[in-house]
């Protein structure tokens, strides 16, 4: 057995049963590695851009005797991944920005029953911005974690261009829907964040009505 993260646990929680997974900016290779432990999956690809994280993923593969299940490969992003036929593809512990830049290059993840577990560390609503585009919310998570919150995103292509409100695209449609503790983490992060904008506003002498009509909205979400 292998003990992950609860944050990389959540991710995998989003990958199919007998999936294909590629995990892109693998590092350590944990994530694949405990899939193929609980026997989650028919095979996987480790991939990372630099050899570091390569060489520490296959001697993690190696020491687990998985060298038959998980393949590891240097690439960036996506390039070239469409030979191995994932169908579940996590990328974790990049920024949104990234994940965007990655995405963007792929026409591989467009493809019908293709699945994306994605964990951006910033630009959560840059990131959402870009899936409303054409990506439906199969499921999202957040978890509290060394005194952060990470949001975890799983999504499918459908091709259908959706418009959702800033708040929507800051908290997520499924967080929103789901409630719970996991809102409230959610909720109480962001509206602190908008307080400290707004009395940064207040001080510079700024135009205040929009923020403070954000905040009384997002209070309504409690
Ligand atoms: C912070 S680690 C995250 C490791 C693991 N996914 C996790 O969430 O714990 C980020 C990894 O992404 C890799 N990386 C950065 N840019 C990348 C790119 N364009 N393509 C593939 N891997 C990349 C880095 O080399 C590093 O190993």
């Amino acid at each position: 057995m292998l003990k992950i993260s609860e944050r990389l646990c959540t991710a995998a929680s989003y990958v199919r049963d007998g999936a294909v997974v590629a995990d892109i900016g693998t590092d350590h290779a944990y994530l694949p590695i405990y899939l193929a432990l609980e026997n989650k999956i028919t095979r996987a690809i480790a991939s990372d851009v630099n050899e570091g994280p390569i060489s520490k993923a296959r001697e993690n593969i190696s020491k687990y005797n998985l060298d038959n299940t998980i393949d590891t490969c240097i690439a960036n992003g996506l390039d070239g991944i469409n030979k191995y036929s994932p169908t579940d593809i996590v990328i974790c512990g990049m920024g949104g920005e990234l994940i965007v830049q990655i995405l963007e290059s792929s026409e591989y993840i467009k493809k019908q029953g293709i699945r994306l577990i994605l964990q951006p560390m910033t630009m959560v609503k840059e990131l959402r911005e870009y899936l409303q585009n054409g990506y439906s919310a199969i499921a999202e998570n957040v978890v509290f974690e060394d005194n952060k919150l990470y949001q975890i995103i799983c999504v499918e292509y459908d091709g259908i261009i959706k418009q959702y409100s800033d708040i929507q695209l800051e908290l997520g449609i499924k967080n929103i829907e789901n409630g719970g503790d996991k809102l409230k983490m959610l909720l109480d992060a962001l509206i602190k964040k908008k307080e400290k904008k707004l009395n940064g506003f207040k001080l510079g002498g700024y135009d205040t009505t929009d923020i403070e009509k954000e905040i009384i909205e997002l209070k309504k979400l409690y």
